[in-house]
């Protein structure tokens, strides 16, 4: 999709290049060297007014003509990028989300959840190479609570946010993120790889820290990738993980806002990512940062100090106020989510 895209820019840009600036500007100057003032010559001659007209309307029918070659393509080339894929496609749902993405695959249910849950996760999707990935696109209210209706609904029926644009340069151009409108993208990996994305519309404080990562995978790969991701969380038994996981459900009050397979008092919220398999990612907060013990303790001792967020408007995960010793005990837990 991104070798169309490239195509037809690379095409439109040598015609621009070619016919209309050098040629035309070529011959401006020329004109302007030729006819310049000179000792000796008079005022110029005043042409007739018909005379005057056939010179706007050759050049115009010229330039018609010459924009048609590349009006051609780039028509062709619009409605082949708009085209839903056909044969086996993977489906995800993108939720944009202020500031990280969502991804949920509706086409995978995951064992002891509700009805209406869907395989998800955070910042980086994972997609199997070869094969047409259909985005749907959907913008999300800050501050959403919970997941009680993970069935794919009509973006119309979420609670809506602003405009984020996905863009994963090497796989696609843009698609905007619209409140209350579904927009579709395709997305085909030729060679696995981690390609880099980001947000590509303005969408307040941390835009700059709403990236992404797409994982392409063999198709074996990615089966077993979803396979883990099915998994849920192994409460620890002692230790300092045992004492951070006791933090986790309690004082830390992470389920309100996060999901975690498998643990008691999950709720199943999506306000932040879902951390069931957070060490199965490379990146954390909006793909931001390495996911490394050193910064999770950074995080989650003060989100804000390290991206820029509102929490108190809905927006970012807030300061916990928890002691050192605490969040030590946390990101213990934490990274036993493999
Ligand atoms: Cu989301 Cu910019």
């Amino acid at each position: 999709m991104a070798a169309k895209s490239y195509h037809l820019f690379t095409s439109i840009f040598w015609f621009a290049v070619v016919p209309v600036f050098v040629i035309i500007e070529g011959l401006l100057i020329v004109s302007i060297i030729r006819h310049r003032h000179r000792a000796g010559r008079g005022d110029p001659v005043e042409t007739d007014a018909p005379t005057k007209l056939r010179w706007v309307v050759v050049p115009a029918l010229v330039m018609m003509l010459l924009d048609l070659a590349p009006f051609g393509e780039e028509a062709k080339t619009t409605f082949e990028l708009a085209r839903a894929p056909s044969g086996d496609v993977l489906d995800v749902e993108v939720y944009g989300h202020m500031w990280w993405w969502e991804f949920v695959y509706p086409g995978y249910r995951v064992p002891k959840t509700p009805a209406s849950y869907r395989l998800s996760t955070a910042n980086e999707l994972h997609i199997p190479t070869g094969r047409p990935v259909r985005l749907v696109l959907r913008s999300i209210e800050p501050g959403l609570r919970s997941l009680p209706d993970f069935k794919s609904g009509a973006a119309s029926d979420l609670p809506t946010g602003v405009i984020h644009s996905f863009w994963v340069p090497q796989l696609a151009g843009k698609q905007d993120v619209v409140p209350g409108h579904d927009n579709k993208i395709t997305l085909i990996a030729d060679t696995p790889g981690v390609y880099r994305g980001q947000c590509a519309e303005y969408c307040n404080l941390s835009h700059a820290n709403m990236r992404l990562r797409v994982v392409a995978q063999t198709p074996d790969d990615f089966d077993d990738w979803i396979t883990a991701q099915k998994r849920a969380v192994v409460t620890p038994d002692s230790g300092p993980a045992a004492e951070g996981y006791q933090l986790f459900v309690g004082k830390g009050g992470c389920l309100a806002c996060h999901t975690a397979l498998g643990v008691e008092a999950n709720t199943f919220a999506r306000v932040g990512p879902n951390l069931t398999h957070l060490k199965s990612r490379e990146t954390f907060a909006g793909a931001t940062f390495d996911n490394t013990a050193d910064n999770l303790k950074r995080w989650v001792k003060d989100p804000p100090a390290m991206k820029p967020m509102r929490p108190e408007q809905g927006t970012g995960m807030p300061n916990r106020g928890l002691s050192k010793e605490e969040v030590d005990k946390i990101v213990a837990f934490l990274e036993t989510l493999q």
